[in-house]
């Protein structure tokens, strides 16, 4: 019954993985998935989180009963403090809801299958380009997907004026994907007066924004600065969505930890949503699991380990940072054609080199780096002793 069934193309980002596995050479090196790795190459465990780990090992009282649907109702509040920050009034006048989700992606599909039931506009607005899952994702909640302008490749910078036109054109009420910071995959955030013109405006056509924040921390290093967006359109008394990715903020991948938040006008308003929610979840994953969430609500709640956090975080974002300085000291010691000042501009886990689908093919097929095909390289994977690898190929590329 099933021989109809075609085979269907890998994922264009975790496909990237599939294919680094089968090879076998030695120098192979996986810039594809944004997944942060030491300067040895290695995956990271924080130490923090080996120690929230810990304690909750230690902790002969915790069983592992099903969470409520809504998941651990600590973390929520936690997550919800460190988003809006603690004296957001959304918090202390109690008008927003927050959920436990599967991480980010999990977190949009659930606030996308509420809009798609609740809200009375269906169709989303998403930067070109944007991270390849989110169309999926808005597609399957029910949701129907447009463009706006975002990313200009002449300048390799932020195409203001289009977003502007392309927003202000969009339908009264549409709900717009924002990225929080550290856009994936160009690396270009507006600046704060940008982003004030963009509430502004979004505020002025009562569209609905929908922030993903897959990157606090990661992109200065700075909690609080990465979180700044989201804030000015809290600060306004408005309504948001917020999804809440705790992958790269502490390394947290396959946990799969994040939650969805949802600014409400009233606590009367947030607790109804939160009642619907519940019956977007329920059916879908029953409960969210309970051990990252652990581990997050351990490290938020103390401060020592909170601080320890912070130290880590920047720690990893630095690292971040030196290896674009470094990559784009070493094309510019090759002599490399071109003007590489954006892989230096760019913030967060990556880079948008503006290398073509066939430099990428090439520099896979000859120099055995993997990335997305388009030219989109995870800085987090590079390290000091694989930049001349990277830079040898980026310079054979586009001499060819
Ligand atoms: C990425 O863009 O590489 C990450 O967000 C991982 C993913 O799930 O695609």
């Amino acid at each position: 019954v099933f021989s109809h069934v075609a085979r269907a193309p890998e994922d264009p980002i975790l496909g990237v993985t599939v294919a680094f596995n089968k090879d076998p050479s030695p120098v192979k090196l996986n810039l594809g998935v944004g997944a942060y790795r030491t300067e040895e190459g290695k995956p990271l465990v924080l130490n923090v989180v080996r120690q929230a780990e810990q304690q909750l090992i230690n902790d002969r009282a915790r069983v592992k009963e099903y969470l409520p649907i809504v998941g651990l109702v600590e973390f929520n509040k936690l997550s919800a403090k460190l988003i809006f920050g603690a004296d957001s009034p959304a918090i202390l006048e109690n008008r927003v809801t927050t959920v436990q989700c599967l991480s980010g992606t999990g977190s949009l599909r659930v606030g996308g299958e509420f809009l798609a039931r609740h809200y009375h506009q269906h169709t989303i607005y998403i930067p070109k380009p944007t991270w390849g899952n989110h169309p999926k994702v808005f597609t399957l909640a029910g949701l129907s997907v447009k463009y706006y302008r975002y990313y200009d490749p002449a300048t390799r910078g932020l195409d203001f004026q289009g977003l502007l036109e392309d927003l202000g054109s969009a339908p009264l009420g549409a709900v717009v994907l924002l990225h929080a910071c550290a856009h994936n995959p160009t690396g270009v955030d507006p600046t704060i007066q940008q982003w004030e013109q963009i509430r502004q405006l979004i505020r002025s056509r009562r569209q609905l924004p929908f922030f993903d924040s897959a990157y606090q921390g990661f992109a200065s290093g700075n909690l609080d600065a990465d979180a700044q967006s989201i804030r000015s359109f809290v600060a306004d008394g408005g309504e948001c969505l917020v999804a809440q990715s705790y992958a790269k903020n502490m390394g947290l991948y396959g946990e799969r930890v994040g939650a969805l938040s949802i600014v409400c006008r009233t606590a009367d308003v947030a607790g109804r949503v939160e009642s619907q929610l519940k019956l977007v979840i329920r059916p879908m994953y029953s409960n969210p699991p309970i051990h990252g969430a652990s581990i997050v609500a351990a490290i938020l709640r103390d401060r020592e380990m909170y601080n320890e956090w912070t130290i880590e975080l920047k720690a990893m974002a630095d690292r971040i940072i030196s290896m674009r300085h470094q990559l784009f000291d070493a094309l510019r010691a090759r002599g490399t054609p071109g003007d590489w000042s954006h892989i230096i501009k760019q913030i967060g886990m990556f880079t948008f080199t503006g290398l073509n689908s066939q430099q990428v093919a090439f520099m896979t097929k000859e120099y055995h780096i993997y990335m997305t095909s388009d030219g989109r390289i995870s800085m987090a994977g590079l390290s000091s002793k694989t930049v001349p690898h990277l830079a040898d190929a980026i310079h054979a590329a586009v001499a060819r």
